[in-house]
């Protein structure tokens, strides 16, 4: 499936608070239809705290985040999700008591023309057809991130916020996980990845930006980025 021309996320200006410290400042960035686009920093640097604006779950903020043409302004994460953006948190957000299939049914679906069918999310994902019984308790990590993962393709999500995938997850698993990434993008959905792992983020992404103490302090292609790799990361101090 070809990208949809129009689906862009823009996040213009973009400034975050928790109560007086400022946590963002002023960040722009884009995502085009169909890009795979990361944002990499330390720990601290404000990456979750950018996913969360601009789902609107963080909502002491200031700028703007637009989506497929509309300004999101106030709107709800429940509203957002509606318009095609899907999150999956760090912590991966699965329901512990649900079975593997409760899960994926449970997110009411967002737009029937892009939506998983149970049977296509099986197809990609095997060992969750084979765990469908199995509570979210009793999965590995990387079965619970491809379950986070397929949950949102589920609900036909066109823009997907990814929280540090990778983390916490054996090589092997890491790859597979690239490899999702990969086939969600030839799907034309858009990907925004924050990642710490810069060379799996180098795998996967069209381009990256570089967040450090809240600001974005450099963009680049895959290419530029992966011939300065180590530069890049001594001056973010990772
Ligand atoms: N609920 C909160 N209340 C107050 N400060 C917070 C809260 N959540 C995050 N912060 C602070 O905001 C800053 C950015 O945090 P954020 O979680 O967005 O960073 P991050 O880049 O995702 O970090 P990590 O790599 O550890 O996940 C940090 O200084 C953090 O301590
Ligand atoms: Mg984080």
């Amino acid at each position: 499936m070809t990208p949809v021309p129009g689906e862009i996320l823009e996040v213009d200006g973009l400034s975050a608070w928790y109560g007086e410290a400022r946590v963002l400042t002023d960040v722009n960035l884009r995502v085009a239809p169909g890009e795979v686009v990361t944002l990499v920093g330390r720990n601290g640097a404000g990456k979750t705290t950018l996913l969360r604006s601009v789902m609107g779950l963080h909502r002491q903020v200031e700028g703007s985040v637009s989506w497929a043409g509309q300004v999101l302004g106030r709107s709800s994460a429940d509203k957002r999700a509606k318009a095609g953006i899907g999150w999956v948190p760090d912590d991966r957000g699965i329901y512990a008591t649900l079975s593997v299939q409760e899960n994926l049914l449970l997110p009411p679906i967002t737009s029937k023309a892009d939506a998983w069918s149970l049977e296509r999310v099986y197809e990609q994902f095997p060992v969750l057809q084979e765990r469908r019984d199995f509570p979210g308790t009793k999965l590995s990590g990387g079965e619970q991130q491809m379950l986070a993962i397929a949950r949102v393709l589920r609900t036909g999500s066109r823009l997907l916020l990814l929280d540090e995938p990778s983390e916490g997850l054996a090589p092997v698993i890491v790859q597979q996980i690239g490899d999702i990434i990969r086939q969600i993008k030839d799907q034309g959905v858009s990907v925004l990845l924050v990642e710490q792992n810069v060379k799996f983020a180098a795998t996967v992404a069209d381009r990256h930006y570089l967040l450090a103490q809240g600001r974005v302090v450099e963009s680049r292609d895959n290419d530029s980025f992966q011939s300065r790799t180590s530069e890049l990361l001594e001056y973010l101090g990772m």
